[in-house]
């Protein structure tokens, strides 16, 4: 309840009035409804000449439309009657007009907040956050439970409201014409209400299964589509086939249970009303034969009657799904709690490039007895080109998460131009250390603004530079539209040497300090390579490059080589005073040699 009453105050934001008119209009319309209903009564009592009979609510009506002249006034002039009907039931069009109004604009904006929140909420999480949630939850309480708490604020509540309104209103005024009719009419109401409340609840956990079928299927096709390379590589198409084929069937089961026992329950409790509205005219048929009551009451009890019941049988639907509300509401309040990265406080310096490390050692969060970096000391000065080397899973890319301050050593100190990097404010170090990730990625733009994304200074002649130092520039003329070539998901699809490489271009043009390169020349042939790894070398001189790789010819011409293993500094030196050392460094160099 409470994270509701979170969610709902978050959401709110901005149209609290808004929302708080659309129930005042809720209420004037109920008003409408019930008024124009009950002029009815008052025009058959009129045509069967039994004005007479009235008491407080009805000589209250009778007094407004004849504007104070009593009933003969209405005898005389019976036309104001069915003219009264028509006005007030115009009213009721503009108030209900006016509260759907509202109600899409609170709608609108309830979504927009939420989402907004949540969305920048989760920009602003840590990375380490991001390696613990799932995305697919990430996603579902973005959009769904989104919806789930809007639909709850924007149709349950005023649904609930709407009944609440029209059923104290109708069953007051049907008390105070006959307390008789009233009470034996809606004596079946307390069984509908307890029935609906326990059958939907089946009704609500068969579609829970169905709907979770159907989740599991999209789950299925996404991923299909996403490894399809590798389905018709290994001829697995029949296989997948057949198992969608079951997921299918799954869902068909699932669904015409859901759908047997939602008719069941609906039909079944329509009887219930179906017997209220019997037993309200047999018995009013009654009270009038009894001349207990007049024509018009039986005409209005049995309107009012129905506007009970069928918002009554509804709010069982209702109060089942609030579960529903509750649980997404849980989700959206823990989201919105966890608390955000801070990217601002600390030192902001302009980094020049010396970095060192002394006695670093990390473990991730889900392998804490296990060191994905151990006891780690070197320095690299301004301007040095420093190669990272060691075998798959030695480490190196923890060393440029440390680095980027994605994640901060668990013993340890990093210092930048000797300041502690954690008294750097997060920002500050990102801007000056700028990395080409080890899986680049490219986002749904043109080959120009992603290059571009790393500085929004840069002048067209900058980034036709960066391109060829990233020895880009010929590719990118082979396109039809050149820079503006669109890539990503939605554009071409560049090979994997040529992603890399528009990832080399945008670090390059960030024009940053030190600049790290993940293995970022992986994919590409080795003539290209070592087109790239001289372009680099010819870079600002003030720029310190640290390459990290498996290859020793990316390596070999590095000022500095620190080579790592399981988590572990096992050398530093040059290629040749490695190759002396005759260790780890010589050893591969001459497995990769012979491999050549
Ligand atoms: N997010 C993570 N959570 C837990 N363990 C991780 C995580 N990322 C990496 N590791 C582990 O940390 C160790 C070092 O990984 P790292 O990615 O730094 O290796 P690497 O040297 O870059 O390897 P490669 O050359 O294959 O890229 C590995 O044992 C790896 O399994
Ligand atoms: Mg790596």
């Amino acid at each position: 309840m409470k994270s509701l009453i979170y969610v709902m105050k978050k959401g709110l934001k901005g149209v609290e009035l808004t929302y708080f008119f659309n129930f005042v209009a809720l209420f004037f319309m109920v008003l409408a409804t019930v008024f124009t209903s009950f002029l009815s009564k008052v025009l058959v009592d009129a045509l069967s000449l039994q004005l007479y009979k009235a008491e407080y609510i009805e000589r209250f009506v009778i007094y407004m439309i004849s504007l104070g002249k009593g009933e003969q006034f209405i005898y005389d002039n019976l036309y104001c009657l069915p003219i009264a009907i028509v006005i007030s039931s115009f009213i009721l069009a503009l108030v209900t007009i006016a509260r759907n109004l509202l109600r899409y604009k609170c709608s609108a904006s309830i979504n927009k907040t939420l989402q907004y929140g949540l969305f920048s909420h989760l920009q602003r999480q840590p990375y380490s956050y991001f390696q613990k949630a799932k995305p697919g939850d990430l996603i579902q309480t973005c959009t769904r439970d989104v919806d789930v708490v809007r639909k709850f604020m924007i149709m349950e509540l005023n649904q609930t409201a709407y009944t609440l309104f029209i059923v104290v209103l109708c069953f007051a005024i049907l008390m105070e014409i006959s307390y008789k009719l009233t009470l034996v009419s809606l004596s079946l109401l307390p069984f509908m209400f307890f029935y609906s409340f326990f059958l939907i609840k089946e009704v609500r956990n068969r579609y829970r299964k169905a709907d979770d079928s159907e989740a599991m299927m999209t789950d299925d096709i996404s991923e299909n589509l996403n490894s399809i390379r590798v389905v018709k590589a290994y001829n697995e198409e029949i296989y997948e086939i057949k198992r969608f084929e079951d997921k299918l069937k799954d869902y068909e089961n699932k669904y015409k249970k859901w759908r047997i026992f939602s008719s069941f329950f609906f039909s079944s409790s329509d009887i219930f009303i179906f017997a209220t509205s019997a037993l309200a005219i047999i018995y009013s048929l009654y009270l009038v034969y009894k001349k207990e009551i007049t024509e018009g009451t039986l005409v209005v009890a049995y309107t009012f009657i129905n506007m009970i019941v069928w918002p009554l049988r509804d709010t069982a639907t209702m109060l089942s799904n609030l579960g529903q509300a509750f649980a997404s509401a849980d989700r959206i309040k823990k989201l919105f709690l966890e608390e955000e990265e801070d990217i601002n406080s600390g030192i902001e310096a302009k980094i020049n490039g010396d970095i060192e490390f002394k006695n670093v050692s990390f473990a991730y969060q889900d392998r804490k007895n296990q060191y994905a970096l151990k006891n780690i000391s070197f320095s690299i000065k301004k301007g040095q080109t420093v190669a990272i080397l060691g075998k798959t899973g030695s480490g190196k890319s923890t060393l440029l998460l440390l680095l980027t301050r994605l994640f901060d050593p668990s013993q340890g100190h990093i210092y930048l131009d000797g300041i502690d990097i954690t008294k750097i404010s997060k920002r500050c170090v990102r801007k000056n250390i700028v990395p080409v990730l080890q899986d680049p990625f490219l986002f749904s733009k043109s080959i120009k603004d992603n290059i571009a994304l790393s500085n929004e200074n840069a002048s067209d002649s900058d980034i036709y530079k960066a391109t060829k130092i990233a020895d880009l520039d010929k590719t990118i003329e082979g396109f039809e539209k050149g820079f503006d070539t669109p890539v990503g998901e939605k554009g071409v699809t560049l090979s994997g040497g040529q992603k890399q490489r528009v990832a080399i271009a945008r670090t390059v043009l960030s024009k940053a300090s030190v600049m790290i390169f993940d293995d970022s020349l992986s994919a590409v042939d080795s003539k290209t390579d070592l087109n790239i790894r001289k372009s680099l070398a010819n870079l600002d001189k003030r720029t310190t490059k640290i390459i990290i790789t498996s290859r020793i010819n990316s390596a070999k011409s590095a000022d500095k080589i620190i080579v790592l293993d399981k988590g572990q500094i096992e050398e530093i030196g040059t290629h040749e005073e490695l190759i002396k050392n005759n260790g780890l460094y010589e050893k591969l160099d001459k497995i990769q040699e012979r491999r050549q």
